[in-house]
């Protein structure tokens, strides 16, 4: 059995997390709320606990995870040498949104790196969060508490629906403000490189490290091991069902939409479609499943209601997806990203 429990992440019951942690010290596993997605947690430095991370997602122990920490002190833990760019990241990103590939100290498990020679660390801003590691005082291993290639869970009722049965305790401390996964920058490439696009924009980054390159490698998911993040791969955050991105201006882009989705309508198939406030009047009247994310003009708010919008849709039955494209400024570049991978890149140009 799987008990939920709400928590008020303004005031942590402290009650409540040490019970979480009292689990965490039992080698079990606990879902938490985070700021960009919810994690599925473990005790870092206890590889039993973090076994039954990938055995309740069914992840391929090939797909590293993450190390949550909250002070200096497991970061040094946690690694072999800290790059001095490190101090100044985490003084413009910490606590936040920004994942960093390190030199891992051999003291973290294999079930944590998959071998690698890298740790990924990041330290949330989220109360639950960081009470909860703080309780444990270790760093805790968390992906995103989905199943595996399953769209990542922004609710407690996301995580639910992939995990009841097979986590014992969900903490759940309503919708998370970010939305998207965290940004995973890889400080042990010779010039700091953006494997994932997330939480933390590459425009603010650049700010801080003129030089920050994106890496343009797309394995897919048939390219299998060897991975140096999975997190790449093209098919992966997947809804249940097929999904389509429109790409072109926004008014090719709706009349395409359209067309496509009377083509799937005339077939007897029901059609979702994932638009923006700005295209709602084009489909209020059209009887499509229709969830507008957010405005063109508000990246940021498009990426808190992403994933929900491909999981409402989902859960309403429908047959096929048809996403519009949005602007990648900003947030909007892991907007983009995770369409892709919702699609599997199946683009249609408008
Ligand atoms: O926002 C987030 O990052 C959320 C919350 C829970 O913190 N976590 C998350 O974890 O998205 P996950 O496991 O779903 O994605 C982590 C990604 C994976 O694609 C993994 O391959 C990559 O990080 N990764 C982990 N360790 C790595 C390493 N040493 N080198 C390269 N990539 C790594
Ligand atoms: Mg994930």
């Amino acid at each position: 059995q799987t008990e939920v429990i709400p928590l008020d992440p303004a005031q942590p019951d402290a009650a409540i997390i040490e019970r979480a942690a009292t689990i965490l010290r039992g080698e079990d596993v606990v879902v938490f709320p985070t700021e960009t997605v919810y994690g599925l947690g473990a005790d870092v430095f206890r590889p039993k606990a973090v076994e039954r991370i990938f055995a309740a997602k069914e992840r391929p122990y090939s797909d590293p995870l993450i190390a949550h920490i909250i002070d200096e002190q497991m970061l040094v833990r946690l690694t072999a040498s800290i790059p001095p760019l490190v101090h100044e990241l985490a003084r413009h990103f910490w606590p936040g949104p920004l994942t960093l590939i390190l030199p891992a100290a051999p003291e973290v498990p294999r079930t944590v790196t998959a071998g690698l020679d890298t740790v990924a660390v990041r330290m949330p801003s989220h109360p639950i969060a960081r009470a909860l590691i703080r309780a444990m005082n270790s760093p805790i291993a968390a992906p995103s508490a989905n199943r595996f290639m399953h769209v990542s869970p922004t609710t407690a009722q996301h995580v639910y629906q992939d995990l009841a049965g097979r986590v014992p305790l969900i903490l759940d401390a309503g919708p998370c403000a970010v939305g998207v996964e965290s940004t995973i920058l890889d400080l042990c490439a010779e010039v700091p490189t953006i494997l994932r696009p997330g939480g933390v924009s590459l425009e603010a980054l650049q700010a801080v490290l003129p030089d920050v390159q994106v890496a343009k490698k797309r394995p897919t998911a048939d390219e299998g091991t060897a991975m140096k993040s999975p997190g790449q791969m093209l098919i992966h955050y997947s809804p249940h069902v097929p999904a389509y991105l429109f790409e072109g201006s926004d008014e090719q882009v709706r009349a395409a939409m359209q067309r496509e989705a009377a083509r799937y309508s005339a077939q007897g198939k029901q059609v979702g479609v994932l638009i923006a406030t700005e295209d709602i009047v084009t489909f209020q009247h059209s009887g499509l499943h229709s969830y507008a994310a957010g405005s063109l003009k508000a990246p940021e708010e498009v990426a808190a209601r992403l994933f929900a919008g491909l999981r409402t849709l989902e859960d309403a039955g429908v047959d096929v997806i048809l996403c519009r494209n949005f602007p990648e400024k900003g947030l909007g570049r892991a907007v983009r990203d995770r369409l892709l991978k919702a699609t599997g890149g199946k683009i249609i140009s408008a």
